[in-house]
């Protein structure tokens, strides 16, 4: 049976100190033993930014920057895989993106595709497709935080064979984690928030997160949960046939019996 022991990462990053963030982040995954690690949306930055050049300083370059740097060193040295959430600088423009980081280096970046709130002054939205990345014996899917909202992310990730949803985030929604494990039952995958803790308040607002980081298998049951403010890592092992397996009933299938063409609503462009 194909397993993949995933962890979340949860904690309160300190704005704008990115290698302090990294070191804490790396040094609370220390502690499990799992082949991926995700941390928080956001993680080395920070959220509430109050300016533009605030944004600009604290954006890295996707390969070179400091979050790429650090979980390239910690994925070579544990010999597994890390998802961790930065804010991208690239060709003049700023995102709220994650990577997903292996011996070789960063393999993958996703940028968000639903900014949330003031985000959107400062971020823009994610122009990058949807893909499902193999990491050991798993496929997973990328979405951050507030995707969680248009199930049609995860809808997409798992019909394009994602077993696992790592899931960076900084809550917000007291629901969300309840929706996740919508996401999960839905599409029967596993779905991994790293969310982070705690308050921020700064010029640019006050923005207080939900912790409660979660691992839910394709039942929609939770199999780890994080408390609101404890720095905490946890690791859980995914039977990824569970996943694999999308048959619900002797002669009832999850995909096998969509109608898309009744869907077209959903891909017809922006509405209210
Ligand atoms: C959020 O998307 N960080 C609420």
């Amino acid at each position: 049976m194909p397993t993949l022991r995933v962890a979340f990462v949860q904690g309160r990053p300190r704005f704008g100190r990115a290698a302090e963030n990294l070191e804490r982040g790396l040094a609370l995954a220390a502690g499990v033993e799992a082949g991926l690690v995700v941390l928080p949306e956001l993680w080395s930055s920070g959220y509430v930014f109050s300016s533009h050049r605030e944004v600009a300083e604290l954006s890295e370059d996707a390969a070179t920057g400091a979050t790429a740097r650090a979980l390239t060193g910690a994925a070579r040295r544990e010999g597994r895989y890390y998802v961790a959430g930065f804010a991208e600088r690239h060709r003049g423009r700023f995102y709220n993106s994650a990577m997903l980081v292996g011996r070789s280096g960063v393999r993958a970046v996703y940028r968000k595709l639903h900014l949330f709130e003031r985000e959107q002054d400062w971020f823009s939205p994610g122009d990058l497709p949807l893909e499902v990345h193999r990491v050991g014996p798993a496929r997973v899917g990328l979405l951050i935080c507030f995707d969680w909202r248009f199930p049609e992310v995860a809808r997409a990730l798992a019909l394009m064979g994602a077993d696992l949803l790592a899931h960076p985030s900084n809550l917000v929604f007291a629901n969300a984690q309840e929706a996740m494990r919508t996401r999960s039952l839905e599409n029967r995958v596993f779905a991994v928030t790293a969310n982070r803790t705690g308050e921020e308040a700064r010029q640019g607002g006050k923005v207080r997160f939900t912790g409660r980081s979660q691992i839910v298998d394709p039942d929609g049951h939770v199999a780890a949960r994080a408390g609101v403010r404890e720095a905490v890592a946890r690791a859980v092992d995914c039977d990824l046939a569970l996943a694999r397996d999308k048959r619900l009933t002797r002669r009832t299938y999850l995909f096998r019996p969509r109608r898309p063409e009744f869907y077209r609503a959903l891909t017809a462009g922006r509405s209210r």
